[in-house]
């Protein structure tokens, strides 16, 4: 088999990179993933797209957050015109609460600081935030409102992608892992797999949680990419009665279209082990019932859990493989790959068939990670 451009994992990232570099004209495309294509973190994600509170640990990543949140309206619009699929795009925003005076005092620092920053963000008394959401704890003192953190249903924007591969030309090649990358004369020139060898020009690594596990002449690569356990549940409701996403310190709730209200979602560190636990549900159901007492006591309809790409400093892998001009990495978007989608797309997309480069690989490129100092 031979592509011009071999894409490794099917998930968010994978699938994005595909259909940009397809509408940009790229030639025959091939994603590989060792499974179904779509099944892993990005399968298991709530969908919020919350730069405001999930990618300001910097100016430059709340940017980068910002830009591919600001894609969204186009893309979501874009996809349901080339594949009638509709990923539920929703914009009513998030609330952020605190329960008692020192949560109060972080979010007023928080409020602070980002209202200096000119963040849209507005500060609510707890009356305000029931005028909003009824359902809400009476036990909540202040919160803070984001009306432009957002949110799609991230099953449905993977059957998007999906159809729109499908209906694109773009080959897809299930159930067969990359173990290492494939070189000929000091040039990388496709993948070794379960299924026999793949030969490609250009190769993108958009592995997520697994991409340390790829090796080049039997070589690491020159980062470590970690699994960060996330599990999540969802409930059924027969309505949907809670309009907006709502964080508290110790969770989140996500209301969907469609009645289900899914509650997230655990931060854990143990290896490759994708399976849910009674304390890690029990967790979320005491985090949900504290946001929305009228969730305790509903059954649990689904639970779940997804590896999160990370990265020692937390933050995307995206740019040029150090040493190999045609391989490329989109990966370690850890918390906010759902969000970082579109825009890591779209930059990785010019840097292969433009040879564009952009502030965002420069700041998020490999290179930050293969210093003197060696592999961290
Ligand atoms: P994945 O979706 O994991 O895809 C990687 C693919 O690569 C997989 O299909 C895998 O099978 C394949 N693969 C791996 N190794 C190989 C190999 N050697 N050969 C072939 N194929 C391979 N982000 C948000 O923006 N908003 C959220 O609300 C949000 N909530 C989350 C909640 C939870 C519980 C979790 C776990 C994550 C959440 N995230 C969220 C993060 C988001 O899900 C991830 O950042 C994103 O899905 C990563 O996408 P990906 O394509 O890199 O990885
Ligand atoms: N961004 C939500 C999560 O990772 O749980």
């Amino acid at each position: 088999m031979n592509s011009e451009v071999l894409i490794i994992g099917g998930g968010v990232i994978g699938l994005s990179i595909a259909r940009d570099l397809q509408k940009k004209g790229a030639g025959r495309i091939t994603i590989v993933d060792r499974g179904p294509i779509g099944a892993e973190a990005s399968w298991a994600a709530a969908g919020m797209l919350a730069p405001n509170i999930e990618t300001d640990t910097s100016e430059d990543f709340h940017r980068f957050g910002i830009e591919s949140l600001e894609l969204y309206p186009d893309f979501s619009a874009a996809l349901l015109d080339e594949t009638g699929i509709d990923i539920e795009l929703d914009r009513s925003g998030t609330l952020c609460l605190a329960f008692d005076e020192p949560e109060a005092a972080e979010l007023r620092s928080v409020h602070e600081r980002q209202r200096l920053r000119n963040v849209r963000v507005e500060h609510l008394s707890g009356a305000d935030v029931r005028d909003l959401e009824p359902l809400v704890s009476p036990m909540i003192s202040e919160a803070l409102f984001y009306p432009n953190d957002w949110q799609v249903e991230n099953r449905k924007l993977f059957a998007a992608l999906r159809k729109f591969a499908e209906t694109n030309g773009i080959e897809i090649i299930e159930n067969a892992e990359v173990s290492e990358l494939l070189t000929y004369g000091g040039r990388i020139v496709g993948a070794k797999s379960s299924i026999g060898d793949l030969r490609a020009k250009v190769i993108v690594i958009a592995t997520g949680a697994w991409t340390s596990l790829i090796k080049i002449g039997g070589l690491a690569l020159p980062f470590i990419v970690r699994p960060i356990r996330g599990q999540m549940i969802s409930l059924k409701t027969n309505s949907r009665q809670i309009r907006r996403v709502i964080y508290s310190p110790r969770g989140y709730v996500v209301p969907r279209a469609d009645g289900r209200v899914l509650v997230g979602a655990t931060v854990e560190d143990v290896g490759f082990e994708n399976v849910t636990t009674p304390e890690g549900i029990k967790s979320l159901m005491d985090a949900g019932a504290e946001i929305i007492p009228r969730l305790k006591g509903l059954a649990v309809a689904e639970r779940w859990a997804g590896l999160r790409p990370f990265a020692a400093d937390g933050l995307p892998l995206i740019g040029d493989l150090p040493g190999h001009e045609n391989v490329f990495v989109a990966t370690a978007h850890y918390r906010n790959g759902i969000l970082l989608a579109p825009k890591t797309a779209q930059v990785i997309s010019d840097r292969i068939v433009d040879g564009v480069s952009s502030r965002l690989l420069e700041l998020y490129g490999c290179g930050r990670f293969s210093s003197a100092a060696g592999v961290r």
